[in-house]
């Protein structure tokens, strides 16, 4: 595996640094002098029309952030990940979820195994799976349908299919409806069951390893209500027998470690699989799926993953200058390498996509959240901004100050659809052109600001003019597509895993590991007996971790 290559010692980090020097930004200019700005900066990948016009970014520096790319070997590691290569490091493992959406008549070998054959076998049980219960076929230990899916599972487990179902609302089958259950905290598995019937519900435990603290908890505790509740109705009587019988109606599982589900007491046959090639992250298109596979529909599904894939072959196959998730990884990295932008912030005019800030939190701070690159050596740039974001409108009357007026430059996208879900009128008014106005004039609103002079020609009083100034030149993104159809969500997620990892490859950073998040793993375990109770355990914790835990165990009611 080649070295990572210091993206600052590049010439083209040379270049940008000479450009950055003498760079005005000046939308408001750049537009009036060239009429062709927003088409010759727009792009189009599958159904998504991107536009990067109002960028912080003119034809030298885009060219520069294009060399970049080169010379830092995007392009290289991108047909290394496609051929299955080894490129997570420290791991050593390849990283394949393309393969996840590779059409069945492809073939990719990775140490011997064709996995497109693998994916699709998967891909076969879980559609099939789907249709048991979508059409009543599949029934609970006393014969009813099931009426609603909870799925378990947490991180990667559990943000992609909750962000989805969402998301395709409109797909989801009359009569059937997910929930989703992944916080330890008893609170969300008490919530999520409290108004259930055992009978009609159906359980999707998904974990990669199935060694997930929280997950098998609450896998367990489910397992508890469905038994307790069936028997206390006379519906499945004592012993080990009755209870495994229920047990292989009311729950499968989807991981990758198939002995441990068995071990779990879950019927192998009702087991769905997938492989280390997979990052949690990047698998809501794997078994990992499986709730909103049941909820939309194999004929939706594969059109979601068709959209997945549409994406990959433009990523792929698309020279850098064109190639729409690449120039926009290189606009991040611009933005923070030269602006010091620590954040980025989302904006999906769709109510449907509420969840996908979050779903991006992880995808793009989980993977490129990190200080040292896939040899060990330091970075030697700022990495993994901070993602966070709300659906516009909502955004706009919480947080767009800072964005509009604050002191940090926040990289925006707005992501909206032309179609809505619902077309209703308030009265005359179609209520979609208002949201979109609200899209189009925030981007306007951002890009081009308000100066002094207009502020004072409205006769506002002089000593609150600054107050009321715009800077304008604050940069955003505007993606938009027809509507919001599996495929387009699909896209859009894949345009968001190949943007996370152009960023990590011009940082040198394996964006497929997750090391981080272990030590407080390993902590939560020793720190347990202490919690529990035990003196000694609490003895060897430091002093504000013992205090924490006695105000705990004091104040446990
Ligand atoms: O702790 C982080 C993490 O490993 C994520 O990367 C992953 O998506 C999540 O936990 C859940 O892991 P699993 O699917 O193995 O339960």
């Amino acid at each position: 595996m080649s070295d990572p290559v210091d993206a600052t010692t590049t010439p083209a980090w040379a270049r940008l640094t000479e450009l950055k020097a003498s760079y005005e930004p000046d939308l408001r200019g750049a537009f009036a002098a060239d009429p062709e700005r927003a088409t010759r900066f727009a792009r189009t990948v599958a159904d998504l029309y991107v536009d990067l016009s109002k960028n912080l970014v003119d034809d030298e520096i885009l060219a520069a952030l294009v060399d970049l790319a080169e010379q830092t070997g995007v392009p290289q590691r991108r047909d290394a990940m496609f051929a299955g290569e080894k490129i997570n490091v420290t791991e050593g493992r390849s990283v394949l979820h393309v393969a996840l959406r590779m059409p069945r008549d492809e073939h990719l070998e990775v140490d011997g195994r064709d996995v497109v054959a693998d994916v699709h076998e998967v891909l076969d049980r879980v559609y099939a799976f789907s249709d048991k219960v979508r059409s009543g076929e599949w029934v609970g230990v006393t014969g009813k349908r099931i009426e609603t899916v909870v799925n378990i599972g947490i991180g990667g487990s559990d943000l992609g299919p909750v962000m989805v179902y969402e998301a395709l609302k409109p797909y989801v089958q009359a009569g059937l409806t997910c929930r989703f259950v992944s916080n330890i905290d008893p609170t969300d598995v008490y919530e999520n069951t409290a108004d259930l019937d055992p009978e009609t519900t159906l359980f999707i435990v998904a974990s990669k390893t199935f060694t997930t603290l929280e997950t098998l908890t609450n896998a367990r505790l489910a397992r508890s209500w469905l038994l307790d509740g069936l028997r206390a109705s006379g519906s499945v009587g004592e012993g080990d027998d009755a209870a495994r019988d229920a047990v292989s109606k009311h729950f499968v599982a989807v991981s990758t470690a198939l002995d441990k589900v068995a071990a779990f007491g879950i019927d192998p046959e009702n087991a769905f699989g997938f492989w280390d090639w997979v990052g949690g992250r990047y698998s809501v298109d794997s078994a990992i799926g499986t709730s909103v596979c049941v909820a939309i529909g194999r004929e939706n599904f594969a059109d979601f993953l068709a959209g997945f894939h549409a994406v990959d072959v433009h990523f792929r196959d698309t020279p850098a200058a064109q190639n729409v998730p690449m120039l926009m990884g290189l606009l991040n990295v611009w933005y923070d390498g030269f602006f010091d932008s620590q954040s980025h912030v989302v904006l999906p005019y769709a109510q449907y996509l509420h969840r996908f800030a979050a779903y991006l939190q992880q995808l793009t701070m989980e993977s490129n959240g990190k200080s040292v690159r896939w040899d060990g050596s330091p970075v030697t740039t700022d990495t993994g901004e901070v993602f966070w974001g709300e659906p516009g409108t909502n955004g706009q009357h919480a947080f767009y100050q800072l964005i509009h007026q604050g002191t940090r430059v926040i990289p925006a996208d707005f992501i909206t659809v032309a179609t809505p879900a619902h077309p209703l009128k308030d009265g005359e008014t179609d209520v979609q052109e208002l949201y979109l106005a609200n899209f189009f004039a925030q981007t306007a609103a951002l890009a081009f600001g308000k100066t002094a002079d207009e502020v004072r020609a409205e006769g506002t009083a002089e000593e609150i003019v600054p107050a009321r100034v715009f800077s304008g030149n604050r940069p955003t993104s505007s993606i938009m597509a027809p509507s919001l159809t599996p495929s387009v969500v699909g896209q859009l997620i894949a345009l968001y895993e190949h943007i996370t990892f152009t960023q990590g490859v011009v940082w040198g950073i394996d964006s497929f590991d997750q090391w981080g998040v272990e030590l407080g793993k390993q902590l939560a375990q020793q720190v347990t007996p202490a919690v529990g109770g035990d003196e000694a355990a609490l003895a060897k914790q430091d002093g504000s971790t013992q205090a924490l835990i006695r105000y705990y165990r004091e104040h446990r009611a």
